[in-house]
C-alpha cells in the first residue's frame, strides 16, 4: 500500500511534549536545502533546525553572524518544500531580533509567512524574554537556545564549554525556567557540562535538546555537514561521524575527472 502525504503524522510541538512525557528521545539535525531536506524527513528525523550555521557551513563564513534574514527564509522555504513529517524550526539570525521587541515579531512572521516554517529558536535568557513573549503571543511556537550562543561569539571570544562556573550556571538555570514560563515549547542547549543540562531537562518540562550536553536530556542535535563529514576540519569532543562524506565525494569527483580525461565516459550505452 502507498504511503500518503496525509496518512504521515507530523511532528508537532505537543508531540514533542508527549515524547518527553514517555521519555522517547527527540532526534534533530540542521538542514539548509531541498535535496538534504528530504533524505533527512525520509529517514524519520523528528526536527529539523535551519540553523544559522548556515552562515559557516553553506556561505562558507567563519561566525553565524553574517547570514541574512531574506537568507534564512530562502533556506527555510527551500527545506519546508521538502519536508513531510518533521518539525522545521527556523533560527531568527543576528540582527533580526536584538534590536527590540516589535522587530523579533516582524522578523519572525516574515519567516512564518514566506517560508512556511513550524517555529522560530532565539539565542538568549532573560535579556530577550520580552521579544519571546512577543513572537508567542502571535501564535508563533518558540525555540529558545542557551549555553554557548554562537551569535555572540565576540562577546565571548572562544568557542569553549559555558557555564561550568556556578554563576554561569545558576542564571543558566533561571533562564531556562524563564523561558518555560513565557511559553517556549522547547529549549537548546550547546555545549555545557552534561551534569547542568541534566539538571535543567530534570527541572523544566518542556523537551531540552542538548549538543555537547550529555545525555541526561531529552533529545540531541547535531549540524548534519559535520555528523555525515562533509565538513572534516571540525572535530569537537561532543561530535560523532556518521560518514565520511568529504573522502567519499572527493574521491567520486576523482574517478569521474579520470574518466572523462580518458573518455571513459560517456561509454556507447551512456549516449543517444
Ligand atoms: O545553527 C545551528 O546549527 C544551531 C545548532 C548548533 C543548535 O543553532
Amino acid at each position: 500500500m502507498s504511503v500518503h502525504k496525509s496518512d504521515i503524522k507530523r511532528v508537532t510541538t505537543h508531540v514533542l511534549q508527549e515524547m518527553k512525557l514517555k521519555g522517547e528521545k527527540i532526534a534533530m539535525l540542521t538542514g539548509y536545502d531541498f535535496s538534504m531536506a528530504k533524505i533527512i524527513d525520509n529517514a524519520g528525523i523528528d526536527i529539523i533546525l535551519v540553523g544559522d550555521s548556515a552562515s559557516n557551513v553553506m556561505a562558507g563564513h567563519e561566525t553565524t553572524l553574517p547570514i541574512t534574514l531574506d537568507q534564512m527564509i530562502y533556506h527555510a522555504s527551500s527545506v519546508i518544500r521538502a519536508v513531510e513529517r518533521a518539525l522545521v524550526v527556523v533560527d531568527l539570525p543576528f540582527g533580526a531580533y536584538q534590536g527590540n521587541s516589535k522587530e523579533a515579531l516582524t522578523s519572525s512572521i516574515r519567516i512564518m509567512k514566506e517560508s512556511g516554517a513550524h517555529a522560530v529558536k532565539l539565542e538568549g535568557g532573560e535579556e530577550i524574554l520580552e521579544s519571546v513573549k512577543r513572537i508567542l503571543s502571535a501564535g508563533i511556537p518558540v525555540m529558545g537556545h542557551l549555553g554557548l550562543m554562537p551569535q555572540s561569539i565576540y562577546k565571548y571570544g572562544t568557542y569553549v564549554v559555558r557555564a561550568k562556573e556556578n554563576e554561569e550556571a545558576d542564571k543558566l538555570i533561571e533562564d531556562a525556567k524563564l523561558l518555560e514560563e513565557a511559553g517556549c515549547f522547547a529549549i537548546v542547549l550547546e555545549k555545557i557540562p552534561a551534569s547542568l543540562a541534566t539538571r535543567v531537562a530534570q527541572e523544566v518540562k518542556i523537551p531540552v535538546i542538548g549538543i555537547g550536553a550529555g545525555n541526561g536530556v531529552d533529545g540531541q542535535v547535531l549540524v548534519v555537514h559535520d555528523m555525515l563529514g562533509i565538513t572534516h576540519e571540525f572535530s569537537p569532543r561532543f561530535l560523532r561521524r556518521y560518514n565520511n562524506l568529504y573522502e567519499e565525494i572527493k574521491g567520486s569527483v576523482e574517478n569521474y575527472i579520470k574518466d572523462v580525461k580518458t573518455l571513459d565516459f560517456p561509454n556507447d550505452k551512456e549516449q543517444y
